[in-house]
């Protein structure tokens, strides 16, 4: 078995590769350890950023997503009993953000690549990538039982924190960084009617929360919670109990009631490895950095890592040169800090920190007040919230 790149995870980065390596006209194969249908239900985040919406559309897959998403032109922070809302539109010229599930844009890129006849292999197990340093790596994996290889000119490990393509990089040549938040978010969905036409991010002396959507009928919410805390001991009422208290009734508003149809608990976490590349493999996506979810940008970071990844390999198939290759790693992990200080600036704008003195949550307060008065200061979250440029 031999392709041009092997890509290692069907997630974001990896459908998004295959999908963008076949416009350039090179050939790919998906080796992915989970079922079609679970990659198609899992639910993750949902805010995709102009930049991914405009990459979506031109690139023939973003036709379910102008139908079915919802476009929003402003957030709302909400702190102190009163609502702020940041016009993120104004504030950028013109930029705005799509809610659209991660699980929706993964269906539309399985179908665009199924449709092209591209090749794309659920419950295949990668097992271990080996030859990096040479000329032609190769993907050992497992499928029906049986141990298979893939050869390929080039690897990408698109197969996220816990996979195994980063491992394969040696220890000595691998520097990783990682900042681990004592607090996770409790996310649930619930089918209600929405409670508000933008997201709100809420900062509360019992901790952040945040009112999300996934369609007219359903609600994506999150509070934060201690990140070891159990599913199982928050009952409906007291899940409901929390976000009122969390969201408070400001200016007449209410938050609305109704079944939970799923819940579960993530932890909080900013993680980098440097370099993002070794040899002919190239990580992206959540296998070289995850970011806390409060900025919203895990799926938009790997969507940007492998733009630049395409270009690199279609300069490469085309005449041979190596050299956007070669900086791979260095324009990836500029805009990868960049995004990683945001979401960083984000999580302590919002969040309860237990550890902090009263001072430092003085100065959260004086942060926020700071946002909510000076134009510069939402001119600068709202650039971040829309998306840096993307290359
Ligand atoms: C979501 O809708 O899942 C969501 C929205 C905003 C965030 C994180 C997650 O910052």
């Amino acid at each position: 078995m031999r392709t041009q790149v092997g890509i290692v995870g069907a997630g974001p980065a990896g459908l998004m590769l295959s999908h963008l390596l076949h416009l350039e006209g090179i050939a790919s194969v998906v080796l992915e350890s989970r079922s079609r249908e679970e990659i198609e239900s899992t639910i993750r985040a949902g805010v995709l950023e102009q930049g991914t919406i405009d990459l979506l559309e031109r690139t023939g897959v973003g036709a379910r997503m102008r139908r079915e998403g919802a476009v929003h032109h402003g957030i709302k922070l909400r702190f102190g009993g009163r609502t702020h809302r940041i016009d993120l539109r104004a504030l950028t010229g013109g930029k705005s953000i799509m809610l659209y599930a991660q699980h929706e844009v993964i269906k539309d890129l399985v179908q665009a690549r199924l449709q092209a006849g591209g090749e794309l292999r659920f419950e295949a197990e990668a097992i271990a990538v080996d030859g990096i340093s040479g000329q032609s790596p190769r993907i050992r994996f497992r499928e029906d039982g049986r141990a298979q290889e893939l050869a390929c000119d080039f690897v990408a490990g698109c197969d996220g924190f816990h996979g195994v393509s980063r491992a394969a990089i040696p220890d000595a040549a691998r520097k990783e960084y990682q900042h681990v938040y004592p607090f996770g978010w409790f996310g649930f969905l619930t089918r209600a009617p929405s409670s508000s036409d933008e997201l709100i991010y809420a900062r509360h002396e019992r901790g952040f929360a945040l009112v999300s959507t996934r369609s007219p009928q359903i609600q994506r919410l999150y509070f934060q919670c201690d990140p070891r805390d159990d599913e199982e001991s928050w009952s409906d009422a007291r899940i409901w109990e929390e976000m009122h208290a969390r969201l408070e009734n400001v200016e007449g508003w209410k938050l609305t009631e109704g079944p939970i149809l799923q819940k579960g608990i993530v932890a909080l976490r900013s993680f980098m490895v440097e370099p993002m590349q070794h040899g002919r493999l190239f990580l992206a996506g959540d296998a070289a950095h995850i970011v806390p979810a409060t900025g919203a940008k895990g799926l938009n970071l790997a969507v940007a890592d492998v733009l630049v990844l395409s270009r690199a390999l279609a300069a490469f198939f085309r005449s041979g040169n190596g050299a956007l290759l070669d900086r791979y790693s260095a324009t990836c992990l500029r805009r990868a800090w960049l995004v990683q200080r945001f979401s960083r600036w984000m999580t302590a704008l919002t969040h309860r920190d237990d550890r902090d003195d009263a001072f430092t949550r003085q100065l959260q307060l004086a942060e926020l007040e700071y946002l909510t008065n000076s134009r510069a200061a939402q001119a600068a979250l709202a650039e971040n919230y829309v998306g840096l440029a993307m290359e």
